[in-house]
């Protein structure tokens, strides 16, 4: 069991991390300026309600808390959410804040949430990778402050690796289009419509290039990074996302359709291939998500039917029943 320090904890990503990391046994401080309902903070958890840009505020924390691991997601999360100079300054300011005071502190474990944003897609000049499926290698070119902020982020704890050598291990992940417990249900998404409905349009969902994660599945990986980031480079950066993509169609269709000049590039993505790769994440950790919006949504019944007309329609790869 260890103490882990999860910033961020009260929003849509930090709730589930929260209650994963708490329900694998381990003691989890979450820290966010918004308090969740007493009776929602699982047992194994407790919070503690600050601002993390306030000065001195993080490092008190810590000092206070001693943990054995920080995670941190707190930000401002969606672009374009607020004037792109508040965008960047509190991201990068808050990425420095919480990882300059772990590492003051000597706390062993580093994690910072990006994002698969920093690669640049649905730039308005256009955008397209060198190849797909995408990985840490494709090359990032942010266009707006938020993707610029998550790509600082990144090179923050990088930093702080290069200052720390191997004394402190230092990690980023980047979740593709979080999808909470509640929203397999019927909740809006971050982008305000339900899963069904970016199912149904495409449209909806092309503008991530149709990629999400369950949150239950980014806990699981956090878990998992935590318990071998000092037998893996220290440093590194995961894509984390399901092993299929949001889309009812082959993306080697969709694709081309929303993204101009595809065609050739994205052929190899058949059947339920999804445009990110995972494998760094498959191959140095040994993580693998385990749900998917066939096996999710399959569970409410007013989407079953919708849900199963929609694959036997699409890919027809996957069996839903
Ligand atoms: N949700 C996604 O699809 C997605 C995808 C990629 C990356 N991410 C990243 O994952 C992280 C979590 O995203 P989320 O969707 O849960 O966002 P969210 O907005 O639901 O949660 C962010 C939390 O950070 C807290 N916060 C913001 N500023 C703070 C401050 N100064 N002090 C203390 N707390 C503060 C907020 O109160 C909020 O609860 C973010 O870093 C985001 O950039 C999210």
């Amino acid at each position: 069991m260890s103490r882990i320090f999860v910033t961020g904890g009260s929003g849509r990503l930090g709730r589930s991390v929260v209650a994963g990391l708490a329900e694998a046994g381990h003691h989890v401080i979450s820290v966010d300026r918004d308090a969740v309902p007493a009776g929602q903070l699982p047992a194994g958890a407790v919070q503690e309600t600050a601002d993390l840009l306030a000065p001195g505020e993080a490092q008190r924390l810590l000092r206070e808390t001693k943990p054995d691991a920080v995670i941190h997601l707190a930000a401002i999360a969606v672009p374009f959410s607020a004037p792109e100079d508040v965008i960047f300054s509190t991201n990068t300011r808050l990425a420095f804040a919480v990882i300059s005071a772990a590492t003051e502190i000597g706390v062993p474990k580093i994690v910072t949430a990006s994002s698969p944003t920093v690669l640049g897609y649905g730039s308005p000049a256009g955008w397209l990778p060198p190849s797909f499926p995408l990985d840490e290698r494709t090359p990032a070119k942010p266009w707006n402050a938020y993707a610029l902020s998550k790509l600082i982020a990144e090179q923050t704890a990088q930093m702080f690796a290069a200052a720390q050598g191997e004394r402190i291990r230092y990690a980023a992940f980047r979740p593709c289009f979080v999808i909470s417990p509640e929203e397999w249900e019927g909740a809006p998404t971050q982008q305000g419509h339900t899963l069904a409905e970016r199912l149904a349009d495409p449209a909806l969902s092309a503008p991530a290039l149709f990629n999400y994660v369950d949150a239950r599945d980014v806990a699981d990986f956090l878990d998992l990074l935590l318990q071998k980031m000092e037998s893996i480079p220290n440093g590194e950066t995961f894509f984390v996302g399901a092993a299929d993509a949001l889309a009812t169609a082959p993306l080697a269709d969709l694709m081309p359709r929303f993204l101009p000049g595809s065609e050739a590039l994205s052929a190899g993505l058949t059947g339920t291939s999804p445009a990110f790769s995972i494998a760094k994440a498959q191959a140095l950790l040994g993580w693998q998500p385990k749900r998917s919006w066939r096996s999710e949504l399959k569970s409410h019944p007013t989407l079953n039917d919708e849900t199963s007309t929609l694959v036997t329609a699409g890919t027809g790869a996957k069996e839903t029943s």
